[in-house]
This record gives structure tokens, C-alpha cells and sequence, in this order.
């Protein structure tokens, strides 16, 4: 909920001018908010007069002021940042640190959703759980029946299905000498979790975790094919305390690499009209 401070509002407008859901009048020379709030936050964000504030279950004390001297990056260090970004799929065993986790966590906590819902939880699965798990993964991805999945309620490409041989492959290779080649042995996993509507947000938010994993020296590789094996497996699912009602959205590894890129690779050229 909003609360507007009546004594320090000056009626200048600025919120009303840039409220989406058009939930702000002026009255008598005063910000007055309707009931159709998406508590956003751009009314408090744009007010010159610090009258507005977000109320209810929001901590005042995590607002921060503008300061031109935090936006020091420029478009070609941010390419170039995006260019040596890679899919790691070898790390060194060592977990992530409490205070990396929650760096990355608060960086998807910042991530925009659709009409402001922040209907997204994550499970941080330690390097335990996972290799709990990975057995478990194999087997539901080696042993689907492949005929039976019905493709057009499939939230990864159907594609995969052709994949399957691989994941017998690697089911094996994980039973004759426990090499982990679905999640690449790493120490952590995330699963961004949310109701099935929610696709959009997810993958905006892993794209957005991975980039905080990169700048915090780490690295990541997005798992679809570990996101089908939770959707293709109640045992998973229970296992990691996902609901019915939930799916994970996107999954991805993480951990410290041990692996380093020299430069960056090609990529086809970008599609492109302007109409
Ligand atoms: C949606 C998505 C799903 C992916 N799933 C997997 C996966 O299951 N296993 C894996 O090793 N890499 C996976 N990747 C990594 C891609 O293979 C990788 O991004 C691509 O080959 C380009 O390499 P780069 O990320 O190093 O630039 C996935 C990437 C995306 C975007
Ligand atoms: S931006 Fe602030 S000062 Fe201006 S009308 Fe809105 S609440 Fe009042
Ligand atoms: S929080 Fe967003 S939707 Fe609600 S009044 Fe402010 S600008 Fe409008």
C-alpha cells in the first residue's frame, strides 16, 4: 500500500504523471491515491519531496537516493561483459558463500515481473541435495517414456525428446563411475520456482541471476534439460519441497569455474528489420 505525506506534498504531479495504473489524483493541491495500486513504486521513486513511501511489509531503511557516481558503466564495458560470459560446466568443488548467494538472490528479488506480482520463490539446492538428486534425474530423464509426454503442454522445446539417448548415455556414465554430465558436478544449484503462469518472469530473472554470478567472479550454466527432469518427475519436485500448483521455471548451476576463456566466440548475425 502507498501512504502519501500530505505535509510534505507540494502537488506538483510528477507521481500522477508516471502512475501506469492512472491511481493518482490531485486534489486540492494533494497527491490522493485510488485502490488500483500495483505498489510499484514509481510515485515514490519520482517524488522531488520524499512524501511518498511504500507501507506494509517493506523495509523504509532499504531505499536508496540517486547518485550519478553508481551509473559509472558504459554500453562497451557492459558488451563486453556479456561477450565473456560463458556457460561454465566445470568447477572447482568449493560452494558458494552465504554472502554470494545472497547477493545473487537480491539481484532476482530486483528483477522486474509482470504487472509487479513477485510471485517467484527459489530453492538453493547445496552441493548434498544435488548430488542427492542427480541419480534421481538420470534415471526420470533416461527411463520417460518418450511416446507418452504430451508435447504441446511441454514447457521446453519438444526437441529435447530427441535427446534421449544422450540421457541414457550419460544415466550410464553416472552409474559405472558417478560422473555427473546433466549437472556438470557443480557445488550449488538454483531453482526458480513459481504457478505455471509465470514463464516470463522466470527467465528474465535467471538471465538477470546469472549476470550477478558472472560480476561476482563465478559461473553458471542454465539446466533446461534438468528444468524438464523436475517436470517429468513428481519424485523430484517432492523431493526439493516444490507444491503441485508449482513448477520450476528455470533451474541453473552454479559454483566457482575452473575453467577461464581467453576471448570471445562468434555468433550468427543478428536478425533484424526495421519496418
Ligand atoms: C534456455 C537454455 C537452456 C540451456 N540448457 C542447458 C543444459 O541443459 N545443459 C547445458 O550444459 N547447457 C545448457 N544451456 C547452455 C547453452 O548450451 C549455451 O548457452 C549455448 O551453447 C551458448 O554458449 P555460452 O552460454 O557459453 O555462450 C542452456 C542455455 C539456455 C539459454
Ligand atoms: S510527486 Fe510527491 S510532491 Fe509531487 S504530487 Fe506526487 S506526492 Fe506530491
Ligand atoms: S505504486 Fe505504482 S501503481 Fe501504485 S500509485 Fe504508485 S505509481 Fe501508481
Amino acid at each position: 500500500m502507498v501512504k502519501v505525506n500530505l505535509e510534505k506534498c507540494i502537488g506538483c504531479g510528477t507521481c500522477k504523471a508516471d502512475c501506469t495504473a492512472a491511481n493518482i489524483a490531485l486534489k486540492d493541491g494533494k497527491a490522493v491515491h485510488g485502490k488500483f495500486c500495483l505498489e510499484c513504486g514509481h510515485c515514490l521513486a519520482v517524488c522531488p519531496q520524499h512524501a511518498v513511501a511504500l507501507v506494509g511489509n517493506y523495509d523504509p531503511s532499504e531505499i536508496i537516493e540517486y547518485d550519478p557516481k553508481q551509473f559509472e558503466i558504459t554500453p562497451e564495458r557492459l558488451l563486453n561483459f556479456v561477450k565473456f560470459r560463458r556457460s561454465i560446466r566445470q568447477y572447482t568443488g568449493e560452494p558458494v558463500s552465504d554472502a554470494d548467494i545472497a547477493k545473487i538472490l537480491e539481484m532476482g528479488r530486483y528483477t522486474q515481473t509482470g504487472a509487479n506480482m513477485q510471485l517467484l520463490r527459489y530453492i538453493v539446492l547445496t552441493k548434498d541435495t544435488l548430488r542427492e538428486i542427480t541419480p534421481i534425474a538420470l534415471t526420470a530423464l533416461a527411463e520417460l517414456d518418450v511416446k507418452s509426454v504430451d508435447k504441446k503442454a511441454m514447457r521446453v522445446p519438444h526437441q529435447y525428446l530427441d535427446f534421449q539417448s544422450i540421457w541414457v548415455n550419460w544415466h550410464q556414465v553416472y552409474q559405472k563411475n558417478q560422473r555427473d554430465l546433466l549437472f556438470h558436478g557443480a557445488p550449488n544449484a538454483l531453482l526458480i520456482v513459481s504457478r505455471k503462469c509465470n514463464e516470463v518472469d522466470g527467465c528474465l530473472n535467471a538471465g538477470h541471476l546469472e549476470l550477478m554470478i558472472n560480476a561476482l567472479g563465478l559461473g553458471a550454466c542454465l539446466m533446461g534439460f534438468g528444468t524438464f527432469a523436475f517436470d517429468v518427475s513428481p519424485e523430484l519436485k517432492q523431493r526439493v519441497g516444490i507444491r503441485e500448483d508449482e513448477s520450476v521455471i528455470f533451474m541453473m548451476v552454479f559454483g566457482h569455474p575452473k575453467v577461464k576463456y581467453l576471448r570471445t566466440v562468434n555468433r550468427k548475425k543478428v536478425k533484424y528489420e526495421k519496418i
